[in-house]
């Protein structure tokens, strides 16, 4: 019979450096009323020149191996899930490795946008689940800023950098990750994309000079897809446990646009209360999004052992997914 996966410990990172609505203010042509009017962002947070990926995911992951009270070389596997690697080559998971002294882990990054998380805790969970691993590290983490147009009004105001991380361990049936629901629809990968700077359109002088290696997204089709995809992927996952909407205690969805949120939480017929939502001081740290949250909501207590939490998100693929824990 398949095991539990449960979250032993859970961590997260997050830059010193605030940059609020009205630092924006002087960078572009906005306002601190437009954008947290349109997106409920009032700041974000922004790493320093030559932190990348690995600087956040190894502060959120010492904390998180502090937290579960496991030793980095009892770990079996390192997942990092991100968009933004330190550089194409190596996987950012073996920097990861490397700075925990985790020499016995295997080590992968993992590519699903802003949904980075909810697919390497699902994969993540079925090593644990299936028996082939004991300790897994899964972080979501994502520096956005280094994707960023700062002259683009219509991308710089939403994203921020941050990183979270939890360790997955054999539990009961029934204990941990319940269930998963992932999706993608490459067709509406033309929705958010970034042109160069791979195998395609290496980057070039050329590439740089016409700003192809900076996010493009058409927001109003992403939002459009997000709250569809996001709520029916819920439901699967749900039914999958043998659970409906009404069993739901906690809904921890991507913090990437409050109203996003308001229409997926009005549609799940959910309270206020029972959504995490910490936009407002982090903006859309993509992979890092979920666990952020996660952390945040487990240390001030609204997260109770035995609650039912849906985790759910969306991002660049276009890429879906919910994962359903018994806390
Ligand atoms: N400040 C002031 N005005 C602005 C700004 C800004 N920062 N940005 C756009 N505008 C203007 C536009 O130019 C437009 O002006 P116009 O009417 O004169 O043409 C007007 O505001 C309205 O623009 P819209 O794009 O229609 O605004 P909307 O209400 O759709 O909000 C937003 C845009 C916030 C991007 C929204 O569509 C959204 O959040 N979409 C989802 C984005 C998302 O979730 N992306 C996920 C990324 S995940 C990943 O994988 C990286």
């Amino acid at each position: 019979m398949l095991k539990g996966a449960r979250v032993t410990g859970l961590a997260s990172a997050v830059p010193e450096r605030v940059l609020t609505n009205y630092d924006l203010e002087k960078m572009v042509d906005t306002s601190d009323e437009w954008i947290f009017s349109r997106t409920g962002i009032r700041e974000r947070r922004i790493v320093e020149p030559g932190q990348g990926a690995s600087h956040l995911s190894v502060q959120s992951s010492r904390e998180t191996l502090k937290r579960a009270g496991v030793a980095p070389e009892e770990l079996d596997l390192i997942m990092v899930a991100t968009v933004t690697p330190d550089s194409p080559l190596p996987a950012t998971s073996c920097l990861v490795q490397s700075e925990l002294k985790a020499k016995n882990a295997a080590a992968f990054d993992l590519v699903a946008g802003c949904s980075g998380f909810v697919y390497a805790l699902s994969a993540g969970s079925q090593f644990v689940k299936g028996g082939a691993y004991r300790k897994v590290l899964v972080v979501g983490v994502d520096i956005l800023s280094s994707l960023t147009n700062w002259k683009d009004r219509t991308t710089c105001v939403l994203f921020g950098d941050g990183a979270g991380s939890c360790i997955l361990e054999p539990g009961e049936p029934g204990e941990g990750v319940l269930a998963v629901s992932l999706g993608a629809d490459g067709e509406c990968s033309k929705f958010l994309y970034i042109e160069a700077g791979g195998s395609k359109l290496p980057p070039s002088r050329d590439t740089v000079s016409r700003g192809q290696h900076y996010i493009q997204m058409a927001g109003n089709e992403v939002f459009k897809h997000a709250v569809r995809e996001m709520e029916s992927s819920l439901v699967k996952a749900l039914k999958e446990c043998g659970l409906g909407m009404g069993d739901l205690d906690f809904l921890i969805p991507h913090q990437a646009n409050v109203r996003i949120i308001d229409a997926l939480r009005r549609r799940a017929g959910l309270k206020e209360e029972q959504v995490v939502v910490n936009i407002d001081r982090f903006g859309n740290t993509s992979s890092g999004s979920i666990p952020i949250a996660m952390e945040e909501a487990c240390r001030d207590g609204r997260l109770k052992k035995g609650d039912i939490v849906g985790l759910t998100a969306f991002g660049a693929g276009l890429t879906w997914g919910t994962a359903i824990l018994r806390w």
